[in-house]
């Protein structure tokens, strides 16, 4: 076993195979089951995505409207699903209140394992309906406003930042955040998906895999980016700052948020398309300066240190812009890469084997436990 070769970080290594998105470096693109994901934002639905996923093809009519009937009969919580929200702090990490809450979402009755495709995916819409409905409730909570119930009448999107602000937004606002939930959607085996994975391939229930997802996806170096990007954005003095900023933090050698990217090395596919919706919010409210810095902060990436924005480096402002409070930007993740991780638990335990990888010892050789050492 000494001779063992270490994959660090599992870089470059090919765990299992998945039919649910392609992820292509070499060409900077990306694609759900075979569709680019610029045509689905242009053309689809997030609801139509996530049925995308969960079923491998894009739904006809009949199936489209089963699905969202579905979807939107469910988005209700109970009174003691909301009323936990109460039982956190003011200023607790909507990340954590979230991790806390798919427990008592999930908690509906006793699911345990189920084999069923059909109850797997019958779990995963419940999960798809409530969990905005929590993170709305949430964040009207922080502001000391009651929660606002969902409208069947509204779309996924639409109706979610209905929930938020209790007015029905501008469509551009609305098609904006339904792209950014295409965009966050599924991106193949990145680190809170592997987890899911991982979990999923102990055949326990999916609610503990997403969980599992919600933990991963929080840190800075995942999902926790977006929010990241948008506290250094407003740290900026302005686009004149921007340079300067950058070149002072990459002298310290700290790492610019919303930049780099495990597998893309010359471009993330999802930037091209969601920065055109942001210039379109930066427009609407007379917010170009934000634009404005972010194109000093990308020069000056690229000239120091080649390297190019990920998603999160325009999500961040966009959210921003629609009035979101910053905590609440990975929660927003969550609400679409639920879609992604309930599509690879599906795939997980349709074609399971546990995963279990090696580690190379490098502790103490092996010795005896002395009397002396049991004093
Ligand atoms: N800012 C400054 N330098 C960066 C950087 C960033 N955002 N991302 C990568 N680098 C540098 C590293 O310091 C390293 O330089 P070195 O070889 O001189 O040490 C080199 O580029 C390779 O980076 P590394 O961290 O080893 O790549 P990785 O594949 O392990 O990590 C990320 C990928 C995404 C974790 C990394 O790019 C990062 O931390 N980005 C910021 C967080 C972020 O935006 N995450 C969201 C990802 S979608």
């Amino acid at each position: 076993m000494e001779n063992q070769q270490i994959h660090k970080g599992l870089f470059g290594v090919t765990v299992d195979q998945t039919a649910v998105s392609k992820v292509m470096a070499e060409t900077n693109s990306l694609t759900y089951r075979g569709y680019p994901v610029e045509e689905l934002c242009e053309h689809a639905t997030f609801e139509e995505v996530a049925y995308l996923m969960w079923h491998g093809e894009l739904p006809n009519s009949e199936q489209l409207a089963h699905f969202t009937d579905t979807e939107r009969g469910r988005r209700g919580l109970t009174k003691e699903q909301l009323g936990l929200l109460d039982t956190f702090a003011d200023d607790a990490h909507p990340m954590d209140v979230l991790r806390a809450g798919l427990a008592a979402l999930g908690a509906e009755k006793d699911r345990g394992f189920a084999d069923a495709v059909d109850a797997q995916r019958d779990h995963a819409m419940s999960l798809l309906a409530k969990i905005p409905t929590f993170i709305a409730a949430d964040h009207r909570r922080r502001k000391g406003l009651d929660a606002v119930s969902p409208r069947a009448n509204l779309g996924f999107s639409e109706n979610f930042l209905y929930m938020m602000t209790g007015e029905v937004p501008a469509p551009e606002v609305v098609k904006a955040f339904d792209v950014s939930m295409i965009l966050y959607a599924e991106h193949g085996f990145n680190a809170s998906t592997f987890t899911c994975r991982v979990i999923a391939s102990t055949l326990s229930d999916l609610n503990s895999a997403i969980t599992g997802g919600i933990g991963a996806l929080k840190g800075p170096l995942h999902g926790g980016a977006n929010e990241a990007v948008m506290y250094m954005l407003l740290d900026i003095d302005g686009p004149d700052a921007g340079k300067a900023w950058v070149e002072d933090a990459l002298a310290n050698k700290k790492k610019i948020m919303g930049f780099g990217h495990r597998v893309y090395r010359s471009g993330d596919s999802r930037v091209p398309t969601m920065r055109k919706y942001l210039r379109g919010l930066a427009m609407m409210s007379d917010r170009m300066d934000l634009i404005e810095t972010m194109d000093a902060v990308e020069g000056t990436m690229l000239d120091a240190k080649n390297i190019y924005p990920n998603v999160d480096f325009v999500a961040g402002p966009a959210y921003y812009l629609m009035g979101i409070e910053i905590d609440f930007y990975t929660p927003l993740f969550v609400m679409s890469r639920i879609t992604g991780w309930c599509a690879h638990y599906f795939e997980q335990i349709g074609d399971n084997r546990l995963i279990r990888p090696l580690a190379a010892y490098t502790g103490p050789s092996q010795r005896r436990v002395a009397t002396l050492n049991l004093r």
